[in-house]
């Protein structure tokens, strides 16, 4: 048997979709109807006036940013543990990203921690509602308003997901989702900002194709870049977006499972939670072991047995500040979090993707018991 850690699921929906883009010959981000659709139809679904698609989750990430202004000097608060694109998109403004540590729960940006790294210079905090559990935005939105800082979300991990009964998304200036292959809908590649803003949609329409001029469209407006999202990929986006409801469930309901069959290892394992007043969407079954000295330095040992039964795993993420390249360039320092620095290494996540089967789960579930029962007795 071999699991992949995510694999999509897709109906014949979308084939349809994309053979209807295909003989219409609307292929690109700028004909066809498709993206209409799908960023009508995704507004509508996270409850804000706007989304805009494009051809990343970092590119719908950069956007944001750069339509505001950033510059060289500026500092943007960035939850340290997350994949390091949440943190290339600040730097592609020139801005400083200042990571800030996690809680260790929810592995969420600490709001303890992000009070004491706010300076002068900080213009924007940058969230991530990490493998589909919403950062509590409450009071960092209050703090963000009393101190004119504006919020953007990294919802990349967390379509579907929900803080105080409303999605994520629409919380601040911004909501950045990603489209690619592993994620809660796919179109293989991709990414949607969501806004309640007019003019930040409007200003990101035109700097994700090349800012063309309205009257004279090759005097340009702007240094523009080309983040367009196609036409066919917004075919398969629309299907996957017409089935959200029940990818979102299926994810749920595999976290139930697992949470379920390794309740009994709790003193050894930390297993994903959900907050009270939020709705977890599980991108990922994502672990930490706990250190204890029988399984303290076995995460690798573990992924390794795991890929000897063909289930696939991977680490978790790397904080930022433990990333060598920015350790070199002086823009961190490994202790600037020590609560990620506790958790790195001894991370990973098992398959969690809406097409694995029954018997999959179970193989997965039966094969990691027994792996750990070799380790802890
Ligand atoms: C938290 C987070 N932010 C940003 C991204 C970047 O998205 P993409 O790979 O679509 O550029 C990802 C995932 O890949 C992610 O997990």
């Amino acid at each position: 048997m071999k699991i992949p850690v995510s694999k999509p699921l897709i109906s014949n929906k979308a084939t349809k979709y994309v053979n209807e883009a295909l003989s219409e010959k609307s292929l690109s981000g700028l004909f066809g109807k498709f993206i209409p659709k799908f960023e009508e139809e995704f507004a509508d679904y996270c409850g804000t006036k706007h989304s805009i698609t494009c051809s990343s989750g970092t590119a719908a990430l950069h956007l944001p940013l750069a339509a505001s202004g950033l510059k060289k000097g500026d500092e943007v608060l960035v939850s340290t543990l997350t994949n390091m694109a949440t943190f290339f998109a600040v730097i592609y403004t020139g801005a400083k990203p200042v990571p800030v540590d996690i809680d260790t729960d929810t592995l969420n940006i600490s709001f303890e921690d992000l009070k004491r790294k706010v300076t002068k210079r900080t213009k924007a905090i940058l969230l991530v509602h990490l493998f589909g559990h919403p950062a509590d935005l409450n009071p960092i939105l209050e703090f963000a308003r009393s101190n004119n800082l504006d919020v953007i979300e990294d919802c990349a991990e967390a379509h579907g997901a929900e803080y105080h009964g409303k999605k994520v998304g629409g919380f601040g200036k911004a909501g950045c989702f990603s489209l690619f292959a592993n994620k809660i809908i796919t179109a293989g590649e991709g990414g949607v900002i969501t806004t309640n803003d007019d003019d930040l949609n409007l200003t990101i329409r035109n700097l994700k194709s090349l800012a063309f001029g309205e009257k004279d469209k090759f005097q340009h407006k702007d240094i523009g870049y080309n983040y367009r999202f196609s036409n066919i990929q917004a075919a398969v986006a629309c299907e996957q977006l017409e089935n959200i409801s029940h990818l979102v469930k299926k994810r749920i309901e595999i976290a139930e499972f697992y949470n379920k069959e390794f309740e009994s290892l709790s003193d050894f394992i930390s297993l994903p939670i959900q907050r009270p007043h939020s709705k977890n969407v599980y991108w990922m079954y994502h672990m930490v072991l706990k250190p204890n000295e029988k399984l303290f330095n076995k995460r690798n040992e573990i992924c390794k047995e795991l890929s000897k039964k063909g289930i696939e795993t991977r680490q978790g993420f790397v904080p930022f500040n433990l990333q060598r390249i920015f350790i070199d360039k002086k823009m961190t320092k490994p202790n600037d979090c020590p609560n990620a620095n506790a958790i790195s290494g001894s991370s990973f996540y098992i398959p969690t993707g809406p097409d694995i089967s029954e018997k999959e789960l179970k193989y997965v579930a039966s094969n990691f018991l027994e792996i750990i029962d070799k380790l802890i007795n």
